[in-house]
């Protein structure tokens, strides 16, 4: 007799799924915690979705992240990984090494990516943040993903490299075409990547020359015991430090303003203690919209160096393993009331971040960008609201992200607090 499909089984990466994974990954947990999948690029791969195995996973040397090892090598037809990083040569990033290169590169990022700088660099976003509210504060409506969540990061980051003002605009275009066909057509991407790669080469090499205060002169000064990073591996740096760091926090801005709209007692919360000028709320909150519905749905792509075993189930050499942090993050068996939004939950060890030696390096900036957007949101448009309801709002079908197509929002404009001119 042939083996009658579940009726409960959830159909994983259908539209439905991308609108609110989280039903779904509620059933893996519970009747497949680790689940072998058919991925819609046609690559198999494990997913891990509870927290312990998850968090185990995460620092399990003998899951590799170098794609050589993987079985069926899909990443040279381009299905795993960035898209056009191989053709751009940008392979040796962050992402795809392992120690020693990984130790090494790391350090010297390290000495360059400083808590210091970013610190000294948050007049610079509040800035940001308000000329970007400026730009539509009169018209009493906004699409927040274009208009706020999307440059503000990629400015941002452009500004901490050190691109030139009068190039930013094209970062923010080729920043625009990767988000576009992120979920799909990967040509697209790849052209993007491209064309940032002799980019990014151009300017290392014009830095070199004129070395200032910018970060990309930081990567080229960072030494270790006399080593200094190649210029190859200064542009695979600078790539990936803008691609990690530019789609995560445009959703961290805009699945946490989501959430926060349709959570209206919490958002009152963090109103209130803004306005009474504290910052603790703020804190945890972010930590918490992190766990709740956090950008990164998917840890990137790792591979099995030798046999392991994760939750009792065999992974044989060669396979992939992708460890959902957005499964992992509402486990009952780490998270009381897994599935409520509870910004001030201190207890709140979340793998948004990652876990182990790949643990999000811009996690600083990222939680400065986060805040500045979402206190100034709040504090500077009071009646802020959602002008579509949340059944008609599209989600971006990738595989590793998870945030809005676009966030319609309504305010009214007697209502801006004005900034002093
Ligand atoms: C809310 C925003 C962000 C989130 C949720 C996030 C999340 C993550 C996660 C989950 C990882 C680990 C991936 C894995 O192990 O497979 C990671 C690594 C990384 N992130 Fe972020 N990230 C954010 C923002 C940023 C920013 C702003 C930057 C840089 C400007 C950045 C740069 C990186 C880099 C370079 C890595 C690789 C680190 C390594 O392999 O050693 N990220 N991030």
């Amino acid at each position: 007799m042939p083996v009658q499909p579940d009726p409960a089984r959830p159909s994983l990466f259908t539209w439905e799924f991308a609108a609110d994974p989280y039903p779904a990954y509620a059933w893996l947990r519970e009747h497949e915690p680790v689940h072998r999948t058919t991925l819609p690029s046609g690559v198999e791969a494990w997913l891990v979705t509870r927290y312990a195995d998850a968090r185990q996973a995460l620092a399990d040397s003998r899951l590799s992240k170098n794609p050589v090892h993987h079985s069926t090598h899909a990443h040279r037809t381009g299905r795993v990984g960035i898209p056009g990083e191989r053709q751009a040569n940008l392979m040796t990033h962050l992402l795809n090494i392992d120690p020693p290169d990984h130790t090494r590169l790391r350090r010297l990022v390290s000495k360059a990516f400083t808590p210091r700088r970013v610190a000294a660099f948050e007049p610079r976003v509040q800035q940001l943040t308000d000329r970007l509210i400026d730009g539509f504060a009169a018209r009493g409506s906004a699409d927040l993903i274009h208009e706020f969540a999307f440059p503000l990061p990629i400015y941002a980051i452009c500004d901490l490299l050190g691109v030139p003002a009068e190039d930013q605009d094209d970062f923010r275009d080729w920043a625009g075409m990767m988000i576009r066909h992120g979920g799909g057509q990967r040509g697209g991407v790849g052209r993007a990547v491209k064309r940032m790669r002799s980019y990014l080469a151009e300017l290392i090499h014009r830095k070199r020359a004129d070395l200032g205060d910018d970060l990309i002169s930081g990567l080229i000064r960072a030494s270790d015991h006399g080593e200094h990073l190649t210029e190859n591996e200064a542009a695979a740096m600078a790539f990936i430090l803008l691609f990690a760091g530019f789609e995560t926090t445009v959703n961290l801005i805009g699945n946490g303003t989501y959430a926060l709209l349709r959570n209206p007692g919490q958002r009152a919360l963090l109103q209130d203690s803004i306005a009474r000028g504290e910052t603790g709320l703020l804190e945890t909150g972010i930590e918490e919209l992190l766990r709740y519905d956090g950008p990164v749905e998917l840890a990137t792509w790792r591979f099995a160096t030798s046999p392991l075993t994760i939750g009792g189930v065999e992974i044989p050499v060669g396979d992939p393993v992708l460890v959902v942090l957005a499964a992992a993050d509402r486990d009952p068996a780490r998270f009381a009331d897994e599935n409520t939004l509870d910004l001030a939950r201190t207890d709140n060890p979340h793998l948004g971040f990652g876990h182990g030696i790949h643990y999000c390096i811009g996690a600083p900036l990222a939680r400065l960008e986060g805040r500045a957007a979402l206190a100034t949101l709040l504090t500077r448009l009071p009646d802020l609201r959602l002008a579509e309801s949340p059944e008609n709002l599209r989600w971006r079908g990738g595989l590793i992200m998870r945030g809005l197509r676009e966030l319609p929002v309504e305010f009214t404009p007697e209502n801006v607090e004005k900034l002093p001119v």
